[in-house]
């Protein structure tokens, strides 16, 4: 599946940091672009995006853009995405993504499940590395994580057995943990980072996270050039509050929530959401989006930071082969957050706008 590596492989230690493995099989259209899917998303979706469309087309990239709706459809009690929206990620094979908000305790499933689960999106590449210019109490985060996407906690399998009782059920399975380990394997092959770190809970969820632990020992018996370790979750959550540059060697995988929580808590540690991308990959088809959410309380004011979705549109151009354009974009952009408070947005102590911190970036290409 993964045979081919992508030539992230051997390349430099910049790219090497948001780096993303697969294979993508797209073409270019007759105009010798690209055409990738666009989800503006909710809250501060849009702005974010607008900042993208805007440096892509300063530093012509070779893509057009080719927006869809994803607002939830509820066909036979099942929350669906739009066919046009289906039928664009399909042909192109390559979206980015931007922040759907979900509703809490009530209404439809939530949309960013929904697309996991409709294009078998089954690992998520989670990156967090520290900016330069930008001070934290540590100067040389490099770490990744890979999340299993598609199952765990958040299979959305609940029921009420009685008033007042609730049964959420945690489903692993052997194929799903299968493929998450197996990437996560030639991932760390891939950006030379030969050390595989399983994070769980199975020391209580014995048949659960057992299973994920379990696959991963069959799995690691075929990569003996990978190292493999495991940890419980609690203590890596300590150790990477402590000191997480002692996983920066590390590619570390684990289930949806751990993953999700964990990436949120690495995140912070180099200066918050604004910053960390990801990429969703499948077999056929990958979307790339920011860790964060849609970001309510500053929807619509002009303030939200880009970096996030920018990086990750740097992720989703290294899987298309067009590094090159990947290395310029992520430069100018830390080059501008490296300038000065007057060029950073209000998340990074600054006091620039969305628009201020884009048009930087522009002149930095
Ligand atoms: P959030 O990530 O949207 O916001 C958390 C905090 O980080 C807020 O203070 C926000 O202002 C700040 N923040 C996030 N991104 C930022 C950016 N780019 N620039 C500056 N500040 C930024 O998390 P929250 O508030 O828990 O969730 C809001 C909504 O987003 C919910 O409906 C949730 O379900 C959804 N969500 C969607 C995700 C996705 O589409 N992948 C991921 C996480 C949450």
């Amino acid at each position: 599946m993964f045979r081919q590596v992508s030539r992230v492989a051997v390349a430099p230690r910049l790219a090497r940091s948001y780096a993303i493995a697969g294979q993508f099989t797209g073409s270019k259209g007759a105009n010798g672009k690209y055409t990738v899917t666009l989800i503006e998303g909710d809250g501060i979706g849009p702005e974010i995006a607008e900042a993208v469309k805007q440096v892509y087309s300063a530093a012509q990239v070779p893509i057009d853009w080719e927006p869809v709706d994803v607002t939830p459809l509820l066909i036979d009690g099942k929350t669906t995405l739009p066919q046009p929206a289906i039928d664009s990620v399909n042909k192109n094979l390559v979206a980015l993504k931007g922040p759907l908000a979900t509703p809490v305790g009530k209404g439809h499933t939530s949309m960013n499940l929904t697309l996991r689960r409709t294009f078998n999106l089954f690992a998520n590449v989670r990156p967090c590395k520290s900016i330069v210019g930008y001070k934290t109490p540590y100067d040389n985060v490099d770490t990744v994580l890979i999340r299993e996407n598609t199952e765990g906690e958040y299979s959305g399998i609940e029921h009420t057995i009685v008033p007042g009782v609730v049964q959420s059920i945690k489903l692993i399975t052997k194929p799903a943990s299968e493929k998450v380990i197996r990437y996560a394997f030639e991932y760390a092959k891939q950006i030379g980072k030969p050390h595989v770190l399983v994070v769980h809970k199975a020391s209580i969820m014995k048949l659960s996270d057992g299973l994920f632990v379990n696959t991963a020992r069959e799995i690691g018996k075929e990569y003996p050039d990978v190292k493999l370790d495991f940890e419980l979750l609690d203590n890596t959550a300590l150790k990477m509050t402590a000191d997480p540059t002692q996983y920066n060697e590390i590619v570390m995988v684990m289930p949806n929530l751990y993953g999700d929580i964990m990436s949120d808590l690495a995140s912070g540690l180099i200066g918050g959401l604004g910053l960390t991308p990801s990429g969703n990959m499948g077999n056929k088809v990958s979307i790339f989006e920011a860790v964060h959410g849609s970001a309510p309380d500053i929807a619509g004011k002009g303030l939200a930071n880009p970096t996030a979705l920018l990086l990750s549109s740097c992720m989703m151009l290294r899987h298309m082969n067009l590094s090159s354009d990947a290395d310029r974009i992520e430069k100018a952009v830390l080059k501008t957050i490296a300038s000065g408070p007057e060029n950073r947005t209000g998340d990074l102590k600054g006091t620039a706008t969305t628009k201020h911190f884009t048009e930087e970036i522009i002149k930095n290409l």
